[in-house]
């Protein structure tokens, strides 16, 4: 029987593709580094795997499975895994980002690039899902929405953020429908609201008060850089929602079109998440 394996099956949207494929009745194996602590849906096989060390995916990958998601945890690349999935399986569905296609000698600006083009080069059939930021970011506020007070930049930037659900359920689409092969998926939520509306909202559904405060760049840039650790992804991200206090983040119809229904909003996202934010 032809399998899919999914690579991340415990992380942020690969639980849920999991979930879905389990669902819809497929055979799913499950890549975990430790398959003694994963949970997962039941009926679903752990199989082990780390992809910092290629060859121990053979197993996972071997004897019918015919798809694979993957999704690439900010590891360094490693193209053998690549090469390993292109032997065993026939289509790859990648979450990757919001990223351009690179030509074949340009540098990446990011690993996703590197990964699109290995697999574009690896005979794979494949789907690149390029997702906008997660809603599983709004969790960054969680600590200060217990405080009442929400203190970041740009209050007016427009952010169209994701429900991974949402994008979990194109990529399975792709890895179980014929018609996705070349699909550059770009996944968003329904609409782009600002990082103040955002507040208001996860107020209003959780039933609690916060309210926004504005905090200078050059302030959020300090304490993001301490809490983040990297001073050219916090650059980044500045950079991008002050962009989008002029120019709100892109809205698609990939979910409608793909999925045939509307994309999960954010007061959803924040009601499925409630207990995460007590
Ligand atoms: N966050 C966003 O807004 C956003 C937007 C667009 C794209 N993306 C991309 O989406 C991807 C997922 O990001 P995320 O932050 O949400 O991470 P995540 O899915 O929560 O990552 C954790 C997953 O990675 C697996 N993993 C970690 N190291 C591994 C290894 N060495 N070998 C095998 N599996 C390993 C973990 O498996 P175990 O069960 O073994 O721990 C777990 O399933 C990233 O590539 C990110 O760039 C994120």
């Amino acid at each position: 029987m032809t399998e899919i394996l999914v690579i991340g099956a415990t992380g942020s949207v690969g639980r849920h593709v999991v979930a879905a494929l389990a669902e819809g009745g497929h055979e799913v194996r499950a890549l975990v580094r430790d398959a003694a602590k994963a949970v997962l849906p039941a009926g679903v096989r752990a199989v082990a795997g780390d992809l910092t060390a290629p060859e121990s995916l053979e197993p996972a990958l071997a004897d019918g499975v015919e798809a694979v998601y993957l999704m690439w945890p900010g590891l360094p690349v490693e193209p053998r895994v690549i090469e390993l999935i292109a032997r065993h399986a026939e289509r790859v569905v990648y979450l990757s980002a919001d990223v351009a296609d690179l030509a074949d000698d340009e540098p990446a600006v990011i690993f996703h690039q590197e990964i699109e083009r290995l697999i574009r080069r690896s005979g794979l059939a494949w789907t690149f899902v390029r997702a906008i930021d997660f809603a599983g970011n709004l969790l960054a506020w969680a600590e200060q929405v217990r405080g009442g007070v929400v203190r970041w930049p740009y209050g007016r930037a427009r952010r169209s953020l994701v429900h991974e659900r949402d994008i979990a359920d194109v990529a399975v689409r792709a890895l179980t429908e014929e018609g996705h092969d070349g699909g550059r998926y770009v996944v968003t939520g329904p609409e782009a609201l600002s990082h103040a509306e955002l507040v208001a909202i996860i107020g209003e559904e959780l039933g609690v008060r916060v309210r926004w405060e504005e905090l200078p760049p050059e302030t959020a840039r300090e304490r993001l850089t301490a809490a983040w650790g990297n001073p050219a992804f916090v650059d980044s991200r500045l950079r991008a929602w002050e962009s989008f206090t002029r120019e709100p983040e892109r809205v698609t119809d990939t979910v409608q079109r793909v999925l045939g229904r509307p994309p999960r909003d954010v007061r959803s996202w924040v009601r499925d998440h409630a207990a995460d934010f007590r």
